[in-house]
């Protein structure tokens, strides 16, 4: 047996994307291991976002480079979006790598490494073979509770701050039939959440499916108790989806729909295509339909040319929306990308004073959220042990963590639960 250690940097993707080269090279004899020492091939499934994601690549190279003196046979891969991003500039950068795979091409590492063997240098490969990946890569040989199930990939809308359309290509969408049995064979092993991934994924146009009658078909899988998709963009929110939150009961009430800023001038320097009054009117309209579901965003401080006022509306749109929870981050300069050669950069300090506002203010939106909760009772989907003794860990509709003393066997059922409290980062309850 040959020893594989794997580790996932990014989004969702990146984790489902570590999962299916798990599965691909099982068959060459590798077996997953949780630590580097000792491994005979070190993926790094890295992610291009913002550079200190990226950056941190370069320093776990670094210590595998010590590691492989002593363990010359060990082979150093680098997958994932770093690897689309910069391709053979790695080698150049880090000697001690073998393999650079980008994310569309990973199907072929059986391959590369058999070329390792045969050819001093490293392999590359970084083409974009479209939808020939999803054909080549195995059932899924195992499943959590929850599970994610990758339906569309890639992005055309080039909004001026990211890599995504460059690391991943333009958006393909996997057809209906694929993705179901994929379903199917999750639900056989055990899963019974479905989490549908997309970089757009509520673009997902697949033999002229929508998103919306992909979830109603996946409904009818037995097993699947649930189905939840991410992440969505502002203009592919179709009618159809939003009336799924009303009419599909398997579908959760948690929407994670990216803003990014709440002020005209900055969604416009950011190509988002829509104004901050239209994100208002299409939340008004999915809680017309749904008015318990969670909103969820994304959201960047310091765009170039981001004002105190500009800033201020972002403040003001997060008001209106009151989130559940959400994601923020300081703008980071990427390159090649539009916004980078922007001028009008925005100082680091005044990145970081705002970044710390916005949030205080998300937080305390969430502990609202939280707040709100208790005393409910609410069907919780129990996905493994907590870390407490006697304890198990599930999650609300409304994706909250909660932690229950209740018998491990409610490991993959979905229970009643009346919330008790909150602490920093999860609910309690107790079985209702
Ligand atoms: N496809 C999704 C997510 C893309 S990446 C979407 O359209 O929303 C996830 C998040 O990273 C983005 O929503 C954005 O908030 C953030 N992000 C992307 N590029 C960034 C950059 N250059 N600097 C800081 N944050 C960035
Ligand atoms: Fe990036 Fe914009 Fe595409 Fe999202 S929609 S992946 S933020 S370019
Ligand atoms: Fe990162 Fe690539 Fe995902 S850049 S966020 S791993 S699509």
């Amino acid at each position: 047996m040959k020893k594989l250690f794997v580790k996932t940097y990014g989004c969702q993707m990146n984790a489902y994307d570590s999962a299916k080269m798990a599965d691909l090279l099982a068959p060459l004899g590798y077996a997953a291991t949780d630590v580097p020492e000792g491994a005979d091939l070190v993926i790094l499934n890295t992610c291009h976002i913002r550079e200190k994601a990226a950056e941190k690549v370069y320093s776990e190279l670094g210590r595998l480079k010590q590691l492989k003196r002593e363990n010359s046979g060990m082979l150093i891969a680098v997958a994932g979006c770093v690897a689309q991003a910069e391709g053979a500039e790695i080698v150049a950068r880090q000697p001690a790598v073998d393999l650079v795979v980008g994310p569309q091409s990973y199907h072929r590492l059986p391959e590369m490494i058999a070329r390792t063997a045969r050819q001093s240098g490293a392999a590359l490969e970084t083409d974009f073979p479209a939808l020939e990946k999803f054909d080549s890569i195995p059932a899924p040989s195992s499943s959590g509770v929850s599970a994610f199930l990758t339906v569309q990939e890639g992005c055309d809308k080039f909004c001026t701050f990211c890599v995504v359309p460059y690391t991943r290509g333009s958006e393909q969408s996997r057809p209906p039939q694929a993705i179901l049995a994929e379903a199917r064979q999750l639900a056989d092993k055990g899963a019974r959440e479905i989490v549908l991934l997309g970089q757009n994924v509520n673009a997902y146009d697949g033999d002229g499916w929508s998103l919306a009658k992909l979830c109603e078909a996946i409904a009818e899988i037995e097993g699947v108790a649930r189905i939840r998709y991410t992440t969505s963009h502002p203009r592919d929110m179709g009618d159809d989806l939003i009336l799924a939150h009303r009419d599909n009961p398997k579908l959760m009430p948690y929407l994670h729909l990216p803003v990014q800023s709440g002020s005209d001038a900055v969604l416009e320097a950011m190509n988002r295509q829509h104004k901050a009054d239209d994100y208002r009117r299409l939340v008004d309209r999915i809680r017309q339909q749904r008015p318990d579901i969670a909103m969820t965003s994304d959201f960047i401080v310091g765009f170039p040319g981001e004002s105190d006022a500009d800033f201020d509306a972002t403040v003001r749109l997060v008001r209106d929306i009151g989130y559940a929870t959400a994601f923020s981050f300081k703008y980071s300069k990427r390159p090649g990308t539009p916004a980078s050669t922007l001028r009008k950069q925005i100082p680091e300090d005044v990145k970081a004073a705002r970044l710390d506002v916005l949030q205080k203010l998300l937080l305390a939106q969430q502990y609202a959220f939280d707040d709100s909760q208790i005393g409910r009772i609410v069907p919780v989907l129990f996905e493994k042990p907590a870390r407490d003794a006697g304890q198990i860990m599930g999650r609300t509709p409304y994706l909250q963590p909660v932690h229950v003393t209740a018998r491990g066997e409610l490991v993959g059922q979905v229970a009643d639960v009346r919330v008790t409290r909150r602490t920093a980062n999860s609910l309690h309850g107790v079985l209702a």
